[in-house]
C-alpha cells in the first residue's frame, strides 16, 4: 500500500509559525511520525509539501498511477481552491482531509472547506495526532475496500 502525505502553503514553516496555534512540531517531524505509522501498518508513505498551488496540482495530477490513496492537510487552500478540488476530484483516488487546528473554532472563513464533501473523511483539532488518526483511517478504508 503507497499513500501520498500532501501538505499546502506555509506549512514549510511549522515549528516557527504561530507555535501557539499549529503546535511545534516542523514539518519534517510530522512527516517523519507519519511515515513511522505507515511503517507499522505495512503502508509506504510519500510526503510532498508546496508553496506553489500549480507545482501542487502537477503533483496530486502524477499520484493516480503512484498511490492508493491521499492523506492531506490543504492548508489555506482548503478554503479557497475550486482548481484544488477538482484536481482531486480528477484522481479518483480516497483521500481524507487533515488540519493541525480546530478550523471550526476559529475565523469564520476557515469553516467552510472545498474538499471536505469529497473526502473520505476528515479530521481536525488534534495537532500531529490529526494526520495519524487520518493515516489510520484511510488505511482502513483501503483495507476494507
Ligand atoms: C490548517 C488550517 C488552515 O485554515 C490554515 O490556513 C493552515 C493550516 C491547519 O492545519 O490547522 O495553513 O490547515
Amino acid at each position: 500500500m503507497r499513500i501520498a502525505l500532501l501538505h499546502g502553503p506555509n506549512l514549510d514553516r511549522l515549528g516557527a509559525r504561530e507555535p501557539e496555534i499549529y503546535g511545534s512540531l516542523t514539518l519534517a517531524e510530522i512527516d517523519a511520525r507519519v511515515v513511522e505509522l505507515g511503517r507499522e501498518l505495512g503502508a509506504e508513505v510519500a510526503p510532498f509539501q508546496s508553496n506553489f498551488e500549480g507545482a501542487f496540482l502537477d503533483h496530486v495530477a502524477t499520484l493516480p498511477a503512484a498511490v492508493d490513496g491521499i492523506v492531506i492537510n490543504p492548508a489555506a487552500w482548503t478554503h479557497t481552491s475550486v482548481a484544488l478540488r477538482d484536481s482531486l476530484a480528477a484522481t479518483g483516488l480516497p483521500f481524507v482531509e487533515v488540519h493541525l487546528s480546530n478550523v471550526s473554532a476559529r475565523e469564520e472563513f476557515r469553516k467552510h472547506s472545498y474538499l471536505s464533501d469529497l473526502a473520505i473523511g476528515v479530521v481536525y483539532g488534534f495537532g500531529v495526532e490529526s494526520y495519524l488518526l487520518g493515516l489510520r483511517g484511510l488505511h482502513s478504508h483501503l483495507t476494507a475496500t
